[in-house]
């Protein structure tokens, strides 16, 4: 299974560097979403930093910002949301009817140490409107498959506390959660909020 999704992965990988070989012909007005009929997301029901129940459809309509990460994360996660909420603050600030339209989310590739709680303390870190989310570990599982992430419980003989090495995506998704683009997480938040608004006009 683990092959299967890493041929997934390197296909769509391979698929970015293709289309980022073959630039919009000049003078088109429109260009295509970088991730426009990807095989990347799809349906989850979650649990959220309240406790309750988050589903995809709750966010019809509205663009997603989603990261899939740990809490525990010592620097890598922290890293890429501050730079990825920063950008979304700095858009919403140049064009505040974003607000309104884009729906930031992080799931957890922890579940077992990330419960609601772990959770609510986080997000309220990076934006005031990031939802955490997190499951079982087989529903985790599951989600991470569809968006195409890959991650790695790594223990060390002597330690109780261990690392989860993980994908890093930005992942732009439309309003019926369709695929769009990959945000330049380790970017200045200029570049992430020029990007941000690039797809969400
Ligand atoms: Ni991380």
């Amino acid at each position: 299974m683990m092959n299967n999704l890493l041929s997934a992965f390197s296909a769509t990988l391979l698929m970015l560097l293709l289309a980022a070989c073959n630039p919009a012909s000049p003078g088109s007005a429109e260009t295509e979403a970088p991730l426009a009929g990807a095989d990347i997301g799809g349906s989850f029901t979650l649990t959220n930093q309240d406790g309750g129940t988050s589903s995809d459809t709750d966010f019809t309509g509205k663009y997603r910002i989603i990261y899939f990460g740990f809490t525990y994360c010592p620097d890598v996660c922290p890293i890429d949301l501050a730079n990825l909420m920063n950008g979304l603050t700095l858009a919403e600030k140049e064009d505040p009817s974003l607000a309104e339209k884009i729906q930031p989310i992080f799931i957890s590739i922890d579940p077992e140490r990330d419960r609601p709680e772990q959770l609510k303390q986080y997000v309220g870190n990076f934006h005031p409107r990031l939802i955490g989310l997190t499951g079982s570990v087989d529903e985790i599982a599951a989600v991470a498959k569809k968006y195409l992430i890959i991650y790695n419980k790594r223990e060390s003989p002597g330690f109780s506390e261990y690392l989860v090495d993980h994908s890093r995506q930005g992942y732009l998704f439309g309003p019926e959660g369709e695929p769009i683009a990959l945000l330049p997480f380790d970017g200045t938040p200029q570049q992430v909020a020029d990007e941000i608004k690039r797809w969400t006009r």
